[in-house]
């Protein structure tokens, strides 16, 4: 691979995507090609194949996926199962056909089994059930490192798979009904803020253990994939920090400088105690996360009270 090699970045508006593609550039990648979803719709087998043969890239990363948090997950588990697949399928089927040197596959930790034990290690994939209400997506993304999978053993090629933790950055989803906990806090803490110190009320006890990234150190991982043959087919991506949900909306709301008061509502379910990955196999290679948590929140922060006029509404259905 080299600085001019073309690079094709599947889903690059996204918050990934977007972050790979800005890490790319400051590294000096300048042959990088993205397309939004109403100019390449990736469900269509057809448009992909035609695009991909044409541009032949050198590497793909699939950074494209209909994502979403408990509510949209729970609401919608076709289309998160049908169009994840179709999505994942015909890059990778593409890629392989038109010999793509190297094709990146992103998941997500929600592949591994409810009830594994933690940390997560990458050998637990398949070992048990599943958490029921990311099911539909858990399954897409299984799907997609195994396929993934078949074509490295088979046809020797570098296809290989990246699992991150939870993500959170600029460009994030700040949608209520869409987004995930990090993103939706700080929108309700900022709000909060604005509204004379309002109280927040949040979800659970806050006891629940969980692992962040900032999706710019995401970004750098899968460039060290770009620049390294990874010798395995599947790698978590985390920081290895543990944090419990009740430390994590104390450190939102110290950087968000909200000075009201937080309810803790346990009357709603807190989800599993502990979420952590087991990020030493990246690790070893030498890939580590460089962002602490606060200093990444209040990264998160700046570009929110950036872009606040733009933050995306998601589309459930
Ligand atoms: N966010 C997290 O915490 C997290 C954690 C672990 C793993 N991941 C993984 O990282 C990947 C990217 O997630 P993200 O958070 O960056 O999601 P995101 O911000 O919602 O971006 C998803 C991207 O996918 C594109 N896309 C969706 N459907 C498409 C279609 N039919 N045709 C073409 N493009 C389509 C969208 O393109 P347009 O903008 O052009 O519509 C969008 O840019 C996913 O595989 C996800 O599983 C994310």
């Amino acid at each position: 691979m080299n600085k001019e090699s073309k690079i094709y970045i599947a889903g690059h508006r996204g918050m990934v995507g977007s972050a790979v593609w800005r890490v790319l550039r400051n590294l000096g990648y300048t042959n990088l090609i993205g397309k939004t979803s109403s100019e390449l719709d990736l469900r269509n087998e057809l448009s992909v194949d035609e695009f991909i043969s044409m541009e032949k890239p050198a590497i793909i990363i699939d950074a494209a996926a209909r994502v979403g948090g408990i509510v949209a997950n729970n609401k919608f588990p076709y289309q998160f199962l049908i169009e994840n697949m179709r999505i994942q399928n015909n890059l990778i089927q593409s890629a392989h056909e038109n010999n793509v040197d190297k094709f990146i596959f992103l998941g997500s930790s929600c592949i591994y089994p409810k009830m594994a034990p933690q940390p997560l290690k990458e050998e637990y994939l398949l070992t048990d059930t599943l958490e029921p209400t990311n099911e539909s997506y858990a399954i897409a993304k299984i799907s997609g490192v195994k396929l993934c999978q078949a074509i490295r053993n088979q046809y020797g090629k570098d296809f290989v798979s990246l699992m991150p933790t939870n993500l959170y950055g600029s460009f994030d989803n700040f949608d209520y009904e869409t987004s995930h906990v990090l993103p939706a806090m700080l929108r309700k803490f900022h709000e909060a803020k604005i509204n004379n110190n309002a109280p927040v009320t949040l979800w659970g006890s806050g006891r629940p253990m969980r692992e962040f990234l900032l999706v710019d150190d995401m970004a750098k991982a899968v460039v060290f994939a770009i620049e390294n043959k990874l010798p395995e087919y599947l790698y978590n991506i985390g920081s290895s920090m543990e944090i419990s949900i009740k430390e994590l909306a104390e450190t939102i709301q110290k950087v968000v400088k909200h000075q009201g008061e937080i309810i803790w509502d346990d009357s709603k379910p807190d989800g599993t105690p502990r979420k952590l990955m087991d990020n030493s196999k990246m690790n070893n290679l030498g890939w580590k996360a460089e962002v602490d948590l606060t200093t990444g929140i209040k990264m998160t922060y700046d570009w929110f009270l950036e872009n606040i006029d733009k933050i995306r509404k998601v589309k459930l259905d």
